[in-house]
Protein backbone atom coordinates (compact mmCIF):
# COMPACT_ATOMS: atom_id res chain seq x y z
CA UNK A 1 0.00 0.00 0.00
CA UNK A 2 2.78 2.18 0.67
CA UNK A 3 4.50 1.20 -2.10
CA UNK A 4 1.45 2.09 -4.17
CA UNK A 5 1.15 5.71 -2.69
CA UNK A 6 4.91 6.44 -3.26
CA UNK A 7 4.14 5.33 -6.89
CA UNK A 8 1.05 7.44 -7.18
CA UNK A 9 2.72 10.55 -5.26
CA UNK A 10 5.13 10.21 -8.37
CA UNK A 11 3.05 10.08 -10.64
CA UNK A 12 1.44 12.86 -9.45
CA UNK A 13 4.26 15.17 -8.89
CA UNK A 14 5.64 14.43 -12.11
CA UNK A 15 2.59 15.45 -14.10
CA UNK A 16 2.33 18.12 -12.38
CA UNK A 17 5.46 19.30 -12.89
CA UNK A 18 4.99 18.48 -16.95
CA UNK A 19 1.80 20.81 -16.60
CA UNK A 20 3.18 23.73 -15.19
CA UNK A 21 6.21 23.63 -17.89
CA UNK A 22 3.31 23.78 -20.40
CA UNK A 23 1.99 26.56 -18.31
CA UNK A 24 4.91 28.57 -18.11
CA UNK A 25 5.82 28.16 -21.70
CA UNK A 26 2.45 29.33 -23.03
CA UNK A 27 2.52 32.30 -20.56
CA UNK A 28 6.07 33.18 -22.20
CA UNK A 29 4.87 32.62 -25.87
CA UNK A 30 1.23 34.49 -25.08
CA UNK A 31 3.61 37.74 -23.54
CA UNK A 32 5.98 37.71 -26.03
CA UNK A 33 3.05 38.32 -28.43
CA UNK A 34 1.65 40.69 -26.49
CA UNK A 35 4.65 42.67 -26.32
CA UNK A 36 5.12 45.27 -29.09
CA UNK A 37 7.75 44.91 -31.47
CA UNK A 38 11.15 45.77 -31.02
CA UNK A 39 10.94 48.48 -33.69
CA UNK A 40 7.94 49.89 -32.08
CA UNK A 41 9.51 50.07 -28.72
CA UNK A 42 12.68 51.75 -30.20
CA UNK A 43 10.63 54.66 -32.13
CA UNK A 44 9.63 55.90 -28.73
CA UNK A 45 9.78 59.74 -28.09
CA UNK A 46 12.48 61.70 -26.65
CA UNK A 47 11.26 65.06 -24.55
CA UNK A 48 13.66 67.80 -23.76
CA UNK A 49 12.71 70.25 -20.95
CA UNK A 50 13.84 73.59 -22.83
CA UNK A 51 13.09 75.93 -19.64
CA UNK A 52 17.10 76.18 -18.39
CA UNK A 53 18.26 76.69 -21.84
CA UNK A 54 20.52 79.96 -22.49
CA UNK A 55 20.13 81.91 -25.37
CA UNK A 56 22.87 81.18 -27.46
CA UNK A 57 23.25 77.38 -25.86
CA UNK A 58 23.18 74.83 -28.02
CA UNK A 59 22.51 71.14 -27.05
CA UNK A 60 22.65 67.77 -28.75
CA UNK A 61 19.77 65.06 -27.64
CA UNK A 62 19.36 61.60 -29.30
CA UNK A 63 16.06 60.85 -30.91
CA UNK A 64 15.64 57.47 -32.24
CA UNK A 65 19.30 56.54 -32.97
CA UNK A 66 19.41 60.45 -34.39
CA UNK A 67 21.25 62.92 -32.91
CA UNK A 68 18.87 66.29 -33.12
CA UNK A 69 20.46 69.96 -32.22
CA UNK A 70 18.28 72.41 -30.16
CA UNK A 71 19.92 75.68 -30.21
CA UNK A 72 18.04 78.95 -28.52
CA UNK A 73 18.47 81.38 -30.48
CA UNK A 74 19.99 85.00 -29.34
CA UNK A 75 18.24 88.21 -30.73
CA UNK A 76 21.64 88.60 -32.93
CA UNK A 77 21.24 85.62 -34.52
CA UNK A 78 19.76 85.08 -37.77
CA UNK A 79 15.89 84.43 -37.84
CA UNK A 80 13.93 81.98 -40.66
CA UNK A 81 10.91 82.02 -39.68
CA UNK A 82 10.44 78.68 -42.14
CA UNK A 83 12.38 76.59 -40.03
CA UNK A 84 12.17 77.97 -36.17
CA UNK A 85 10.33 76.76 -33.35
CA UNK A 86 9.10 79.28 -31.07
CA UNK A 87 8.60 77.99 -27.65
CA UNK A 88 7.37 80.39 -25.36
CA UNK A 89 9.09 83.55 -25.78
CA UNK A 90 12.18 81.79 -27.06
CA UNK A 91 13.19 80.96 -30.90
CA UNK A 92 15.14 77.63 -31.37
CA UNK A 93 16.88 75.83 -34.01
CA UNK A 94 16.02 72.23 -34.52
CA UNK A 95 17.23 69.38 -36.60
CA UNK A 96 18.32 66.28 -36.99
CA UNK A 97 22.16 66.81 -37.18
CA UNK A 98 22.52 64.37 -39.63
CA UNK A 99 24.71 66.05 -43.27
CA UNK A 100 22.15 66.07 -46.18
CA UNK A 101 24.59 65.08 -48.56
CA UNK A 102 26.08 61.45 -47.29
CA UNK A 103 25.03 61.23 -43.64
CA UNK A 104 27.90 62.49 -42.04
CA UNK A 105 27.23 64.24 -38.57
CA UNK A 106 28.14 68.12 -39.05
CA UNK A 107 29.92 69.80 -35.95
CA UNK A 108 28.50 73.13 -34.07
CA UNK A 109 30.96 76.08 -33.69
CA UNK A 110 29.25 78.54 -31.54
CA UNK A 111 31.48 81.59 -32.61
CA UNK A 112 30.52 81.56 -36.08
CA UNK A 113 26.92 79.72 -35.63
CA UNK A 114 27.57 76.98 -38.21
CA UNK A 115 27.42 73.36 -39.01
CA UNK A 116 30.55 72.29 -40.33
CA UNK A 117 30.67 68.46 -41.89
CA UNK A 118 34.24 67.18 -42.03
CA UNK A 119 33.25 65.03 -44.67
CA UNK A 120 33.38 66.86 -47.73
CA UNK A 121 33.02 70.79 -46.12
CA UNK A 122 29.45 71.30 -46.20
CA UNK A 123 27.90 73.49 -44.40
CA UNK A 124 24.88 74.87 -42.54
CA UNK A 125 23.74 77.90 -41.19
CA UNK A 126 22.62 78.07 -37.56
CA UNK A 127 18.79 77.61 -38.79
CA UNK A 128 19.87 74.31 -40.19
CA UNK A 129 20.14 75.38 -43.50
CA UNK A 130 22.40 74.43 -46.62
CA UNK A 131 25.07 77.29 -47.18
CA UNK A 132 28.03 75.77 -48.87
CA UNK A 133 29.60 72.81 -50.54
CA UNK A 134 27.70 69.40 -51.31
CA UNK A 135 25.02 69.33 -49.09
CA UNK A 136 21.49 69.45 -51.62
CA UNK A 137 19.35 70.84 -49.00
CA UNK A 138 18.91 71.43 -45.02
CA UNK A 139 18.87 69.32 -42.32
CA UNK A 140 15.55 67.55 -41.73
CA UNK A 141 13.66 68.50 -39.07
CA UNK A 142 12.25 66.09 -36.50
CA UNK A 143 8.32 65.43 -35.94
CA UNK A 144 7.86 67.49 -32.25
CA UNK A 145 5.15 68.67 -30.16
CA UNK A 146 5.32 71.68 -27.65
CA UNK A 147 4.33 70.63 -24.44
CA UNK A 148 4.25 73.60 -22.22
CA UNK A 149 8.38 74.39 -21.76
CA UNK A 150 9.08 71.00 -23.08
CA UNK A 151 9.66 69.83 -26.99
CA UNK A 152 8.38 66.11 -27.40
CA UNK A 153 10.18 64.97 -30.51
CA UNK A 154 8.53 62.19 -32.10
CA UNK A 155 5.14 63.97 -31.78
CA UNK A 156 3.59 65.73 -34.89
CA UNK A 157 2.18 68.44 -33.34
CA UNK A 158 0.61 71.90 -35.38
CA UNK A 159 3.65 74.00 -34.68
CA UNK A 160 5.92 71.14 -36.75
CA UNK A 161 3.00 70.42 -38.92
CA UNK A 162 2.52 74.24 -40.11
CA UNK A 163 6.31 74.29 -40.74
CA UNK A 164 6.69 71.12 -43.12
CA UNK A 165 3.27 72.99 -44.78
CA UNK A 166 1.18 70.36 -43.73
CA UNK A 167 -1.20 72.28 -41.77
S1 LIG B 1 28.64 64.17 -46.04
FE1 LIG B 1 28.62 66.24 -45.41
S2 LIG B 1 29.49 67.29 -47.06
FE2 LIG B 1 29.48 65.24 -47.70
Amino acid sequence: MAENMNRRDFLGMTLGGIAAVGVGASLVAMKSSWDPLPSVVSAGFTTVDLSGMQEGEYRQVEYRGNPVYIIKKTAAMKKCEDRDVVVGNGDYSVGIQICTHLGCIPSYNVNSEEFHCACHGGKFDVCGKNTFGPPPIPMKIPPFKIDGDKLVLGEEGPEYLKLVGKA
